[in-house]
């Protein structure tokens, strides 16, 4: 037998040999100042690209009023207690009806969190008899649901519908013999390529096999479809999405997340979410502000068609210049070289300190050992400059990178004042 924390490799993890550097630098950096494209970080202003403020909602003078007046005349206690035994209050009520007529469904649940609302809707659709077979990129959130259940799953490669109906065949077999069902899971748009789900394939399968889907779109949700209802409304099949889902983290710039679906399952869902029955329900704060921010989304369609001139100026710009963006069909804009961690490592550093840019880097195990992957987020705030500068200093990394110049072991070496 071991000691339970001398068996954990507390020094493991691919950047640890880096960890002599200063404090949340790489792991758990700290942006200051209010949110939005230009941020201090390391005592410094940059250009920030890593933050999911799509609609830029989180600075916008309306939604800071509204959650200042909301805090001021509630504060952040009430309502006490989950929605079933003393939480609930009108202004829950009221939002859900806003979001089920916004995302065309009949009913919807508010979640404090999505990640844990993701888990447990999962965990609350299917019982041992039934399968679930979910895509290969699949947020933690999905994967973590999964991993609760006790009966079969199948995964599928990333948007392969071919597989898809495959696994489809396999669960068939399945649940016939156990007389169970099937739940496909997917997202609407992953957060890591930028691919949209392929939610038409996926529904065109629903002729020939009985299943239910479920799509997070925690980063469709304010960015695509005509009117920003999302990825199913930008693929005309969300009618078909038996559950749709999104946060309120990322277009929304808050916390919380809901679930919409017919009135029927969502009936069922406020009786059986254990994420939502055990837990304190979102303050009145966070249900007033999105209140708001859903009526900025709605009314301001200047907000995502901006966000759209900001990704497409990017896209197209690094395109240009030969960058590799891989198949994004949203604003995540992934930008992919070919090398390892130290050289992410150094590229980072570099981009920070000597181009005052802020962009999270992706690396093993999140992408293959040899891939480093710049995950930039543009929003509805940044300006066309702010691209400009932006390829440029991504064309500077990459002849270093070209160079090998980034294949020192020593960070140190790349910047100046450190
Ligand atoms: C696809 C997806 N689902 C769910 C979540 C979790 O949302 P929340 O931050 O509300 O827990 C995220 C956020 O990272 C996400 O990207």
């Amino acid at each position: 037998m071991v000691d339970l924390f001398d068996k954990l490799k507390m020094e493991a993890g691919s950047l640890a040999k880096y960890s002599h550097l200063p404090d949340d630098y790489f792991f758990f950096p700290k942006l200051e100042g209010e949110i939005g494209p230009r941020m201090m970080f390391n005592g410094r202003q940059v250009l920030n690209w890593s933050l999911n403020n799509y609609l830029g909602l989180a600075n916008h003078p309306e939604v800071r009023k509204a959650d200042t007046e909301a805090t001021a005349k509630y504060g952040l206690a009430s309502p006490m207690g989950a929605r079933m035994m003393s939480g609930n209050s009108v202004h829950h009520l009221e939002f859900e009806r806003q979001l089920a007529d916004f995302v065309k469904k009949e009913d919807v649940m508010l979640l404090n969190y999505g990640y844990q609302g993701v888990v447990s809707i999962i965990d609350a659709l299917v019982d041992r008899k039934d399968v679930i077979v979910y895509d290969g990129e699949s947020h933690a959130c999905i994967i973590d649901g999964v991993r609760l259940h006790m009966g079969k799953r199948f995964v599928y490669p990333h948007n392969n519908i071919e597989n898809l109906e495959k696994q489809l065949q396999r669960a068939t077999r399945i649940a016939n013999e156990t007389g169970g069902g099937i739940l496909v899971i997917t997202e609407g748009v992953f957060g890591m390529s930028g691919n949209m789900g392929d939610l038409k394939g996926i529904v065109a399968l629903k002729q020939k096999y009985n299943f239910r889907l479920f799509v997070d779109d925690a980063h469709g949700f304010g960015t695509m479809g005509k009117t920003g209802a999302g990825a199913g409304e930008e693929q005309g099949v969300q009618d078909q999405i038996d559950l749709y889902f999104s946060t309120f983290a990322k277009s929304m710039a808050s916390i919380g997340a809901f679930v919409a679906g017919s009135t029927k399952i969502l009936k069922y869902l406020r009786y059986s979410v254990r994420s939502q029955i055990f837990a304190k329900s979102l303050p009145l704060p966070l249900v007033i502000g999105g209140m708001k921010r859903l009526e900025l989304l709605r009314t301001q369609p200047e907000l995502k068609a901006n966000l759209w001139k900001i990704f497409r100026a990017m896209q197209s710009g690094l395109k240009e210049r030969g960058f590799y963006i891989g198949t994004t069909q949203s604003p995540v804009t992934p930008v992919i070289f070919n090398g390892g961690v130290g050289e992410a490592a150094n590229m980072s550093m570099d981009l920070r300190e000597n181009y005052g840019i802020f962009c999270s880097v992706v690396i093993y195990p999140v992408v293959p050992k040899d891939i480093i992957m710049f995950r930039i987020i543009p929003t509805a705030a940044h300006s066309l400059e702010d691209v400009e500068e932006t390829l440029t200093a991504f064309s500077a990394l990459k002849a270093k990178l070209d160079s090998g110049f980034y294949r020192k072991e020593e960070l140190v070496s790349v910047t100046k004042g450190m």
